[in-house]
Formats: C-alpha cells, structure tokens, sequence
C-alpha cells in the first residue's frame, strides 16, 4: 500500500507550495490536496484534489479512509490581522480543525501530523531579541491565542496518546507564487509588488519594526526535514522555534532600492501595527538546528533579488 499524505488548506500561500513540493517528492498521486473552496486554479488542476471543510471531523475522515493517507499536514488558519476581525471564527476554524486532525491521530487512523504554531504565540511580555524556546507566552490576539493552545494540546496528545504530532513556529513566510491573505506579516510580500507596478508603497507596519521573517524554500523545507526526522529525534512535541533572518519595512525597502533605486516607502501604521509591535524581533531556534539540523540558505539580499525577478516574470507575463 502506498504511503499517501492529504494537505488541508491545499489552496493557502504555504499549502499550495508544500503540496507541489510533496508531490515532487512522493509522486503525484500520493499527495491529496484539500480546502474549502477551489480558490486556487493552478493548484486544483495540478494532482488529486478535494474540497473539504477543515471543520467537519467527518469529512476529514472519510477522505483519510477513501484515499487510506497516512500523514496529515494542516495548513487551514485564519490568520492574525482577520482573526481581530473575526474573533470566533478564527477560535473556532484553528482550534476545531486541530482538534479534528489529533483526534484521527488519536484513533489511529492517521500516523502523523503537521501542524504549524507561529511567532504570534508569543506576546508583549515575552522577551523580544533572541526569544527562546521556552519563553513566557501570553498572546494578546485571538491568532496567537490559538496557536499557544494548539501548542499545549499538540504535546498533551503526544505525551498522553502517542500522537505523532510536529510542529514550527513560522515566521513572517515571503514568497511570489500565491497570496497570503489576513495577515499582519503580509507587508513584507505587498511591498515586493507594488515595488514593481508602482514603483512605491505605502507600509502599514512602522519602519523600525523589527519581525523575524524567512522565504517560502526554507519554510517548506524545514517543514519536510521536520517531519522526515527521525521520531526519537525530535525533543519539542509543543512547537520548535524557527528563524531565517529579522527586519523592519526600512532595511527591506533599502534592500529594494539597491535594485529599483526609484523605489520609495511611506508609512502609515493601522491596527496591524500593535500586533506587529507584540511579537519578538529575532528568535532562537537552536534546539531545531540540533535536533533535526535545521539550517536557512536566504538572506535579505538573496529574497529581495529571487521575488523581484519572480514577480517582475510573472508582471510580464500578465
Ligand atoms: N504570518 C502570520 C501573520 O502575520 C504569522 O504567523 O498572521
């Protein structure tokens, strides 16, 4: 029998590029890819492909027993900036689907999971440079919220069930190919593109806010080294802290007027700001580096340069 993997919220910014990564991995067929709307073109015609609420534990379910999958990755959230919108939605869409996926794996009717925690786990309390794997959390929105819960119970069904859960705590994630949607972290695409169709962008986020941020490759493949890990080494069953690299809205805009001298940058901070201001700046993710040899290949200048070809391509090609 084949070792098959469903990815669940398929269509998003990171699950439509894990599942054609998965699929260049495993095969076509062995990857299903779901989410609750065919929002995703490219991504629906591209393999094997359901809609599926993440929220209903019985369509989950029956897709797992129709296509006898193995692992699981769950990349359907909303996120931080929406969530404040949408407070129980956002509780109700992160907490439920997590619940759903363990519970298969509790079952054993799945072997494993993925699923992501975020730097918005952590708060204005928590120590900003440098933030260490065991840190004081306390989130003050409804996203984080979840995310530190999620923690919580991912390591309470792994140390009480077996439950072969693993997690990071993504950064801001850049990358070209698919939009992200309802984040506070979103600036640091956005800016890519209007620095190319309008030659300047009005930021959201002060310039000296300092986020921990990484590109889309390293983001898929520290999600795959995780898992390809071997089980016993893997010490973190809450969420590993992981990094790339820190900045704020004026060092990437410097960065892009060494391409685009033309380029400028205004500021003018709204709600997202406060959430911006209540994340930590830089992290510590030695325990991944350790465990399962985490290691980032893009810097600042390496993104700047791959998304503003990427996207000056795909500007063309419109
Ligand atoms: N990128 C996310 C957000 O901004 C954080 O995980 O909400």
């Amino acid at each position: 029998m084949n070792y098959r993997i469903l990815v669940i919220g398929a269509c998003g910014q990171i699950g439509s590029e894990l599942t054609y990564k998965l699929r260049s991995v495993n095969g076509m067929d062995n990857v299903i890819a779901a989410d609750i709307k065919e929002s995703n073109i490219e991504l629906v015609n591209s393999g094997p492909f359901e809609v599926l609420d993440a929220k209903n534990f019985n369509q989950i379910k029956r897709c797992v027993k129709a296509y006898n999958i193995d692992t699981v990755y769950l990349m359907a959230a909303m996120l931080s900036a929406k969530g404040e919108q949408f407070p129980k939605k956002a509780w109700d869409l992160n907490m439920t689907s997590l619940f759903n996926v363990l519970d298969l794996a509790k079952e054993k009717l799945i072997n494993k999971v993925f699923w992501p925690s975020s730097i918005g786990a952590f708060g204005p309390t928590t120590p900003k440079n440098n933030t260490p794997q065991h840190a004081i959390m306390e989130p003050n929105t409804v996203y984080g919220i979840t995310k530190q819960v999620g923690e919580r119970w991912c390591e309470y069904y792994n140390k009480n069930y077996g439950v072969d859960v693993r997690s990071v705590r993504y950064p801001g994630i850049i990358s070209w190919k698919t939009l992200p949607g309802g984040g506070t972290t979103d600036y640091a695409i956005d800016i890519f593109h209007k620095a190319i169709t309008d030659k300047k962008y009005e930021c959201y986020i002060a310039e000296d806010t300092e986020l921990p941020m990484m590109f889309m490759e390293d983001a898929i493949n520290a999600t795959i080294n995780l898992m390809n890990a071997a089980n016993d080494s893997i010490t973190i069953r809450s969420s590993y802290n992981l990094a790339a690299i820190s900045f704020t809205p004026k060092q990437i805009a410097e960065s892009i007027k060494l391409q685009i001298p033309e380029f400028s940058i205004t500021y003018n901070p709204d709600f997202r700001q406060q959430i911006a201001a209540s994340w930590p700046k830089s992290i510590d993710d030695s325990k991944a580096r350790i465990d399962w040899n985490w290691s980032h290949d893009f810097d600042l200048e390496d993104i700047t340069k791959e998304m503003l070809m990427q996207l000056n391509n795909m500007y063309s090609l419109s």
